[in-house]
């Protein structure tokens, strides 16, 4: 199982990024909680200070959009399961080394950084994937776009799964969430019907457990 956790850190000079509030949790603790279950896994983790813990995970780090593109690139057609958690930038800083040169220095003048935008990395994994592969994507949207979004994403990307969650479950310790497979069909996390959530920690349980269905019978190559 390939997983990818935490933010990316786009360059504006050699000292400032662009990057996001993901702390990286539920990537980590999902790694943990896969190899407890047996799984070989594979951490691909961005810039935050959490570790995962169970010796069956690899962790290797990655700082920005294109460098987790090429340890994707290395790694991905290896995975049975690739579970894209990391919020990858979608735009990053176009950073001319003539003008930028180092450090950007303060002026008394306003500033205008120009963005470029980043490859869509899950799709181009679902894009190259090989037969029996399953391919989940995350979500993380406005409450209610949720369920409409997560649809659109699972489509777009070409994904087996896609899991959703609310934009308040972000840097935080607790989650609420839905697995939406390609079939249409709609599994909750437990209380998440009636607004409640549970620790990071026990949700990776959950899902791990909710998904090994479908990842047993696409790799048999009977899809969901
Ligand atoms: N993702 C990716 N590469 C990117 C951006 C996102 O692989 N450059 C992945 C994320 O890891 C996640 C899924 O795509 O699994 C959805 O991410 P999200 O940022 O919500 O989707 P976007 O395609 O960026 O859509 P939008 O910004 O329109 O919400």
């Amino acid at each position: 199982m390939l997983i990818t956790a935490g933010p990316t850190h786009e360059p504006i000079d050699a000292v400032r990024f662009l990057g996001n509030r993901s702390s990286g949790r539920l990537g980590v603790h999902l790694a943990d909680a896969a190899a407890a279950y047996g799984w070989e896994v594979t951490l691909l983790l961005g810039p935050v200070a959490l570790r995962a813990t169970h010796k069956g995970v690899r962790t290797i780090a990655f700082r920005t959009c294109a460098d987790l593109q090429a340890l994707l690139a290395e790694h991905a057609s290896k995975a049975d399961v690739i579970v894209m958690a990391a919020a990858v930038a979608d735009y990053r800083p176009k950073v001319d080394p003539n003008f930028f040169g180092g450090k950007f220095r303060r002026k008394n003048e306003p500033l205008t950084l120009t963005l470029e935008p980043t490859p869509d990395l899950i799709a181009g994994v679902s894009a190259t994937r090989r037969p029996g592969q399953t391919i989940i994507g995350f979500a993380l949207e406005p409450r209610d776009e949720l369920h409409a979004s997560a649809k659109a994403k699972l489509e777009r990307k070409g994904l087996d799964m896609v899991v959703g969650n609310p934009l308040e479950t972000m840097d935080s310790d607790e989650i609420e969430a839905f697995v939406l497979h390609k079939d249409g069909t709609i599994v909750h996390s437990p209380g998440a019907e009636q607004g409640r959530r549970m620790p990071k920690s026990k949700f990776v349980d959950w899902l791990i457990t909710t998904v090994e269905p479908a990842i047993t019978s696409i790799a048999a190559g009977k899809g969901k």
